[in-house]
């Protein structure tokens, strides 16, 4: 028997905490190192892509190729830069409101997921004291297909025991929006209309998106 409550799957760089601002420094001080310019508005494009696919398209941006080997050492040292980053985060990296929504959930017995690109989630998780929330934990280490291929968020339902109509995403990346559209599932964009059009709905941050407004959007009557 599938569980009939509605479940909540969570991107989470983005959504949960503010990490582009580190991945930004990290990829802007390699890509300084190989003499790319790389704007903060590059970094825009890079958010909800993977460590390898972001550092293919900084290359790309830059016209550099390099070996296989030194592709792996770069990534490798943007990582190490990262989690310099990381493993200074506290529970005051918690995007606004997010741990009240969560709260909420937890509370009206939603089973709730992460659904994220990085290979870092646990570990931020863990540094933010949010591990606790989450039923299921799906991140870049069990998926083989990147956004917007839903397998991410296909697999984190499973893992709660629901129908994907029956799950909700948060995402403030669009490929992950679409991945939650393709995996029939309601989507809910955190960020800049404009941007997530292709979403059900969109909210700037946890701020905007009140209880009332939730509890409403969780309530609606879908196809089972
Ligand atoms: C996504 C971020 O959630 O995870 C991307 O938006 C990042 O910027 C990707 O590249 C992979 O993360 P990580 O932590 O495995 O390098
Ligand atoms: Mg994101």
């Amino acid at each position: 028997m599938k569980n009939s409550k509605k479940a909540v799957i969570f991107d989470l760089d983005g959504v949960i905490v503010d990490t582009a601002k580190f991945h930004f420094l990290a990829w802007q001080n390699l890509a300084e190192k190989l003499g790319i310019t790389f704007t903060a508005e590059d970094n825009e494009h890079l958010k909800g892509v993977s460590r390898v696919r972001s550092l293919e398209k900084i290359l790309k941006w830059g016209h550099k190729e390099v070996s296989q080997e030194e592709f792996e050492e770069l990534m490798h040292d943007k990582n190490e830069e990262y989690l310099t980053y990381v493993n200074q985060m506290t529970t005051k990296d918690i995007l606004p409101r997010v741990k009240e929504t969560l709260d909420y959930l937890k509370k009206e017995n939603h089973p709730i997921a992460l659904g994220s690109a990085s290979k870092n989630a646990k570990r931020i998780l863990k540094h933010v004291g949010l591990m606790h929330y989450f039923d299921a934990i799906v991140d870049g280490n069990e998926v083989t297909q990147a956004k917007p291929n839903p397998e991410v968020f296909l697999k984190a339902a499973k893992l709660l025991n629901v129908n994907p109509q029956n799950a909700i995403v948060f995402e403030d990346s669009l490929s992950g929006i679409e991945a939650a559209n393709t995996g029939q599932m309601l989507s809910i964009g955190i960020g800049n209309a404009r941007v997530l059009a292709a979403a059900d709905y969109v909210f700037k941050n946890f701020r905007e998106l009140d209880l009332e407004t939730l509890k409403n959007i969780l309530n609606k009557q879908t196809n089972l």
